[in-house]
């Protein structure tokens, strides 16, 4: 990469013209999600950047004031960041964007979310594994042409089914095609949804 890299990250070239931009979940870190990526997409480039936010040792992409309630001011700049980071690497590492899919797991997801409804510009595919409404946008940016997978689960304790809905509902009335599971699943991932999100990939 040419420009200065603004997150610690993984970058692992791929034998096809996708990326996969992976997002890990609180406590993770830029390693996490490799294996998963690879599962997903064998040929695929993977772009893994680490949450740059440290909540008592435990990396994550932006500020939380407690569980399920963000830090929006920490929140918008995080998502400009990564967003700028993401731009940047696809100059760098000459991937093209429109084939760039986001595949983030639950605070991982929220800041794909984010990055949808603040910088609609820079996600064309994303997959949202666990994800809840990270805030409710004034206006609603225009994602005709986006896909979008969103997967909860049904005995999810930290993230209510609702919430989830909400976040469908706000991304297709923004113009997404947005596919929404629920599994019988709590806040992990299980290997009966991942074949799914695979098939969606691969559509
Ligand atoms: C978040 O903080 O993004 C969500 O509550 C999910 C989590 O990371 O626990």
């Amino acid at each position: 990469m040419k420009s200065e890299p603004t997150f610690i990250h993984q970058f692992v070239p791929g034998d096809s013209e996708r990326t996969l931009l992976l997002l890990h979940g609180t406590g993770g870190n830029e390693h996490d999600l490799l294996p998963l990526g690879r599962e997903l997409d064998p040929a695929a480039a993977l772009l893994s950047p680490r949450g740059p936010v440290s909540e008592n040792g435990h990396p994550r992409f932006f500020r939380r004031l407690a569980e399920g309630v963000f830090d929006l001011e920490d929140l918008k700049r995080r998502t400009d960041d990564l967003a700028d980071f993401v731009l940047a690497a696809a100059q760098g590492y000459q991937f093209d964007l429109a084939k760039l899919v986001a595949v983030g797991y639950s605070n991982g997801a929220n800041i794909a979310a984010s990055i949808l409804l603040q910088r609609p510009k820079v996600l064309r595919s994303a997959i949202l594994l666990r994800a809840m409404v990270p805030f409710e946008p004034e206006e609603l940016p225009d994602l005709h042409g986006v896909r979008v997978w969103i997967a909860g689960g049904n005995e999810d304790m930290i993230i209510p089914r609702e919430n989830t809905e909400r976040l469908a509902e706000i991304l297709s009335s923004a113009g997404a095609e947005v596919t929404a599971r629920f599994f019988e699943a709590g806040h992990g991932l299980t290997n009966a949804e991942l074949v799914l999100v695979k098939r969606w990939l691969d559509r």
